[in-house]
């Protein structure tokens, strides 16, 4: 298995935190080698293929297996690193904060569905790796409303948010800017590595040919109310 993960030590965290308030995103360019890129690539490919084939679900574990992405979930390094960056939005970032990683791959049917859902993540931070874009250039852009929300005290109040840009009537307003090209576009490169604050960010896949596969690894690191009480007593019942 090719690892080759290009080294962090050289991206100083408080620049990058930085460029993400300027900029609402900042990007890691190169940040998976050519080699390893590739080898997830095929696999992906391989496990699209024989899900389309028997009609089954993505086997996303098969698809990881002795790729890139194995070795960027165990990576301590970098969960150090998205630590470091995550400390100058958010003060209170735990001794041991969770994380939660995700092989998101969008083929045939569940294209539409999970195109253009708008919203907030539950994460401080968003480190998103693309491995595999749709070919045409304009629907592989990331689209977002960068750090729309500060992060909230209170769990209440940010569950009140994220009911906001669910709302079928919030979702229409935000496509509809989005045609009219209102909102930012950040071209998906596959191998880079990008970064934002997904829980203050708006944010959303483009809508792309299902013929094809849009494929990205994603890395969210620390869920801003784990403490809650109030989310603990509310995800009893749920
Ligand atoms: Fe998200």
């Amino acid at each position: 298995m090719s690892l080759v993960l290009l080294s962090l030590n050289e991206h100083d965290p408080e620049a990058v935190a930085h460029r993400i308030n300027e900029n609402g995103i900042d990007v890691i360019e190169n940040f998976v080698s050519k080699t390893a890129l590739k080898e997830a690539q095929r696999s992906i490919r391989e496990s699209a293929e024989k899900s389309k084939m028997y009609g089954d679900p993505i086997d996303h574990d098969a698809a990881a297996k002795n790729t890139f992405i194995e070795n960027w979930r165990r990576a301590p390094s970098f969960l150090e690193f998205c630590r470091s960056v995550s400390c100058y939005v958010h003060e209170q970032i735990p001794a041991s904060p969770n994380w939660r990683h995700t092989l998101r791959i969008l083929t045939g049917e569940n294209c539409e569905p999970n195109s253009l859902l708008f919203h907030y993540d539950s994460y401080v931070l968003t480190a998103l790796i693309p491995i595999l874009m749709p070919s045409r250039e304009e629907t592989a852009q990331l689209i977002l409303i960068p750090n729309a929300r500060p992060v909230r005290r209170s769990y209440l109040v940010n569950v009140f948010d994220k009911l906001i840009v669910d709302s079928p009537l919030s979702q229409t307003v935000l496509k509809r800017r989005n045609e009219n090209n209102r909102l930012k576009r950040v071209p998906m490169v596959p191998g880079n590595l990008y970064l934002f604050w997904g829980y203050r960010s708006i944010h959303a896949n483009d809508a792309f040919d299902p013929e094809e596969i849009r494929c990205t690894a994603i890395l969210h690191f620390c869920e801003c109310h784990h403490t809650s009480k109030l989310k603990q007593f509310l995800s009893t019942y749920r």
